[in-house]
């Protein structure tokens, strides 16, 4: 798919303040400072689009991006970052989980993992949380230029053979790097097939 257009539309601080549209939409969640604002940068060909930073905790409201005027890309902001107050946690947890359940022309949640680590409970436990919420997912793992292409893939199976434990199918799982632009055809490809299928 081509990406003729990509303009920032709003950022709402509640589901019920996102833009009164109803065309599909693809979020991008995961821990703070994953790489959810750099790979929609990546995807739009944008460098400056969604703002990205060193530091974790960048992205704090809900981002809505309009694509070819016919579809958005939100970014949300990370969970799991260690340096915030209860009460910023909670209204965090909030405003993605609002967003996540309420917002029914979200047609997929792209929920990102650094591709470095061994898994994570909490992104294991917000899986769990999708699925049993019957929102579907696709596993996009991030950072894919920071490790050799062998160590990508045994991560990658070790991820797998942990997510077989609990679920009988795996999710759809793309490898990305928005540094080195991998990963992105892919991506778009699968948000073109559900747009497509959407029109009928
Ligand atoms: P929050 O908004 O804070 O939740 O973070 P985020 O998930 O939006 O992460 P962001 O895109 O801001 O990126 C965090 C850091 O990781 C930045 O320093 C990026 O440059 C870096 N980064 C993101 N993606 C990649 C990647 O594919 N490769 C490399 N090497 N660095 C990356
Ligand atoms: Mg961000």
């Amino acid at each position: 798919m081509e990406i003729k257009k990509a303009e920032f539309t709003l950022s709402a601080p509640t589901v019920t303040m996102c833009p009164k549209d109803d065309k599909p939409e693809y979020a991008f969640i995961g821990r703070s400072n994953v790489g959810k604002s750099s790979l929609i940068n990546m995807l739009t060909n944008n460098r400056k689009l969604a703002k990205t930073s060193a530091t974790p905790g960048k992205t704090l409201l809900i981002n809505h991006f309009i694509i070819n005027n016919e579809w958005y890309l939100v970014d949300l902001p990370g969970y799991g970052y260690a340096r915030r107050s209860k009460k910023e946690v909670q209204k965090l947890e909030q405003m993605i989980s609002g967003y996540i359940l309420q917002r029914e022309q979200l047609m997929n949640v792209f929920l990102l993992v650094d591709v470095r680590l061994e898994p994570q409970k909490i992104d294991l436990d917000f899986i769990e949380w999708l699925g049993t919420s019957n929102i579907p997912f696709a596993i996009v793992f991030t950072k894919a230029d920071k490790l050799s292409v062998s160590k990508v893939s045994q991560n990658v199976e070790a991820y797998k053979k942990v997510l077989l434990e609990t679920w009988e199918e795996l999710p759809p799982i793309f490898i990305t790097s928005s540094e080195k632009k991998a990963g992105r055809s892919e991506v778009l490809d699968y948000i073109e097939q559900i747009n497509r299928n959407l029109k009928g």
